[in-house]
């Protein structure tokens, strides 16, 4: 118990009690909440957090952290792992003893952190990355031979870097890329055949017939599934054909081909190529119902006329708020009710969403949010029958290359990987998701 007389000689007030800490409550795999009782006289409290009884360590963030309230959450913790907390009651300069030590331990599974993605998912399904031809050396190469099993082009397999006019393409960059996967024996998912952004400027100013332009698109759709036939195993046939809000998309494509330019399209890769997987590839679709639903119907026509499509690609440009989990199962479910293989196709997870304040760094409760969103979108992908799972694609490798910073023009860290190419703590929920 300490004397009570402080500077300006407030010589009446009591002794600091020291407090009484409780037992540890909300325990998850990487948090709990310590809480104790009001002090009287008390104007805050400092909260001490250890991995040893005697506190001779302390977590980071968690020494004599100073709380005004009686209780504070502790984040960015190991699952199953024994911590330990303490208390004191502080007014002014005058404070209490320390509090008794309570003793938790969070739950979940100790993971092994020191594995590679790729070996955790083992042969349940690929784990990929999005490359370009400037990225594949150095860390780069390392990285994508160590933790990955599978690649897509960024942009280099669209058609705004191959169709440089009618029966004209530039392979130089998509055979790069094919040779470094087959050197490197990687899985590697071409994309994208189809798409109404990065169309090549002569497109725009086609002056053919409707007939002649339909000629050219089922001569480049063949001659790309045709030359990588055999290396390229899947295909985003079309990607992003229906509007956010529902409706079909328009594009040139639907404006010179017709709203079954979708059907042709996979009709004609699969006669280039009868072993590709040929997905569907679309962003926003767990929370936009209206969307997933124009999506899936499209789908029921196709498969409702035997058009060969054998699965659906998951953008999942998300962030550590949205969607939730029960949204993302929904659209998977409806993808296995359809017999579609599904793949998590460009995955990035932003901490800097629309709706909260916008942080410069990545502070360490974004981090540990974008920890558990992984965690639960690897999970969830990770419960998915088998025969359903085909990959998990991250779109890039660093934080600083990713598309997200341009796209929202602001900063963020949506990727497993930081600046200078160490496993973030999203790695690690990566991880945990398939344990
Ligand atoms: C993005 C790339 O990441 C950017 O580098 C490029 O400038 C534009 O395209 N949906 C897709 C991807 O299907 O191809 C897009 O990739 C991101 C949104």
């Amino acid at each position: 118990m300490t004397a009570c007389a402080s500077d300006e000689g407030e010589v009446d007030l009591p002794a600091l009690k020291e407090p009484i800490a409780n037992p540890a409550t909300d325990v998850t795999d990487l948090s709990f909440t310590a809480g104790w009782n009001f002090v009287s006289t008390a104007k805050s409290y400092l909260l001490d957090v250890s991995l040893q009884s005697d506190f001779s360590s302390f977590i980071s963030g968690y020494e004599s952290l100073e709380v005004t309230g009686l209780r504070a959450e502790v984040t960015g913790l190991t699952p199953a792992t024994q911590y330990y907390f303490r208390v004191k009651a502080v007014r002014e300069s005058a404070e209490s003893d320390f509090s008794n030590v309570v003793m938790v331990t969070t739950t979940g599974t100790l993971i092994d952190t020191d594995v590679f993605l790729k070996d955790k998912a083992a042969n349940n399904f690929f784990v990929g990355a999005a490359v370009s031809t400037n990225r594949l050396s150095g860390k780069y190469n390392e990285l994508l031979t160590t933790e990955f099993n599978s690649i897509t082009a960024e942009s280099e397999m669209k058609m705004r870097t191959i169709f440089l006019g009618p029966g004209n393409y530039n392979w130089t960059a998509p055979d790069a890329l094919v040779n470094y996967a087959t050197e490197n024996n990687l899985n590697i998912h071409g994309h994208a055949l189809v798409w109404h952004v990065e169309v090549p400027d002569w497109m725009t100013t086609f002056t053919g017939t409707d007939e002649e332009f339909e000629q050219i698109i089922e001569d480049y759709i063949k001659a790309v599934v045709t030359r990588y036939a055999g290396k390229i195993t899947s295909w985003d046939v079309v990607n992003e054909a229906i509007n956010d809000g529902g409706g079909i998309r328009n594009s040139i494509f639907l404006e010179k081909m017709g709203s079954d330019y979708i059907a042709k399209c996979f009709q004609w890769a699969r006669e280039a190529d009868p072993d590709a997987l040929l997905f569907y590839n679309d962003y926003n679709t767990p929370e936009d119902l209206t969307k997933q639903n124009d999506v899936y119907a499209m789908i029921d026509e196709l498969q409702s006329n035997n058009i060969p499509i054998d699965g659906i690609g998951l953008q999942m440009h998300i962030s550590i708020d949205n969607p939730t989990r029960q949204q993302i199962q929904v659209d998977v479910d409806k993808a296995i009710e359809r017999n579609l293989i599904v793949h998590f196709s460009e995955l990035d997870i932003r901490v800097n969403p629309d709706g909260r304040q916008i942080v410069n760094s990545l502070t360490e409760e974004r981090d540990f949010a974008q920890r558990l969103k992984y965690k639960e979108v690897v999970d969830l992908y990770n419960s998915i029958p088998d025969s359903f799972k085909y990959a998990i694609t991250v779109w890039g490798i660093r934080d600083p290359e990713s598309w997200i910073i341009d796209q929202y023009n602001r900063p963020d860290w949506p990727l497993l990987f930081d600046d200078s190419f160490d496993r973030k703590s999203a790695h690690i929920g990566f991880l945990e998701g398939l344990e």
